[in-house]
């Protein structure tokens, strides 16, 4: 199957990752999007936020999270006392996929599938081992499914913090050498990253019980914080 493998480079520079992707050709989407939209912020993060995709404003822009979405995000991280600008901002998949819309109105979101997600996930992995960020946050189901595969549910497993997947395992830096005292300590620095799952911060915008949706999102975001300590 095609997949973004073939156009990853061997690097843990996000920099050369990102210049790289922009002619990433490992899905169909590349042909109808503006530009790919590439994770960004501090590379050095401690935390890693992954999203589904790109939406209509950041296709134009080519930043992540710069639209209506991202000011939801932006405030429900920094009423869990996390800071954006000390984050690194991703999405699961790297090219907005929607539906046509008449001239100079808001293209609509589609949902990407399986193939997309699949096609995409080597950009993910190479942004983790590149940033190495002790925790990793799934924002909504599309991230998570990227993450974990397609069984896993975001509403019966959100707000936790869980061990990531067999083969993301060891890409965190969760601990110095001199941290590490015992075997124990040892095995779980590789075990890293520790991930949570939460909702979309779309899903926010979108429901009727709003003020419900936004306390859930921030609280799963605390659990976060707790973690990172
Ligand atoms: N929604 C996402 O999942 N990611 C973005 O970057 C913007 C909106
Ligand atoms: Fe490549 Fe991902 Fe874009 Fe598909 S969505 S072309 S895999 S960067």
């Amino acid at each position: 199957v095609r997949t973004a493998a073939d156009h990853v480079p061997d690097s843990t520079d996000v920099a050369e990752l990102r210049a790289a992707a922009q002619t990433c050709q490992g899905c169909d989407l590349y042909r109808d999007a503006t530009q790919t939209v590439f994770g960004a912020g501090d590379p050095r993060a401690r935390v890693m936020l992954v999203g589904e995709q790109p939406g209509d404003v950041e296709d134009r822009q080519g930043e992540p999270f710069v639209g209506p979405a991202g000011g939801v995000l932006e405030r429900a991280l920094a009423d869990a006392d996390l800071d954006r600008r000390h984050a690194y901002v991703t999405n699961a998949v790297k090219h907005f996929k929607f539906i046509p819309a008449e001239r100079d109105k808001r293209r609509l979101h589609k949902t990407p599938g399986r193939t997309e997600i699949v096609a995409c996930r080597p950009w993910l992995v190479a942004e983790l081992a590149a940033v190495r960020p002790p925790v990793l946050v799934c924002l909504g189901a599309t991230a998570a499914k990227a993450v974990f595969g397609p069984e896993f549910r975001v509403s019966r497993q959100r707000g936790q913090v869980l061990p990531p997947p067999a083969d993301l395992a060891g890409l965190a830096d969760l601990a110095t050498t001199d941290d590490r005292e015992s075997p124990a300590d040892n095995s779980s620095a590789r075990s890293g990253p520790a991930v949570v799952a939460t909702i979309h911060p779309s899903a926010v915008l979108r429901a009727h019980d709003r003020d419900d949706m936004y306390v859930g999102l921030v609280d799963d975001l605390r659990v976060v914080a707790r973690e990172l300590g």
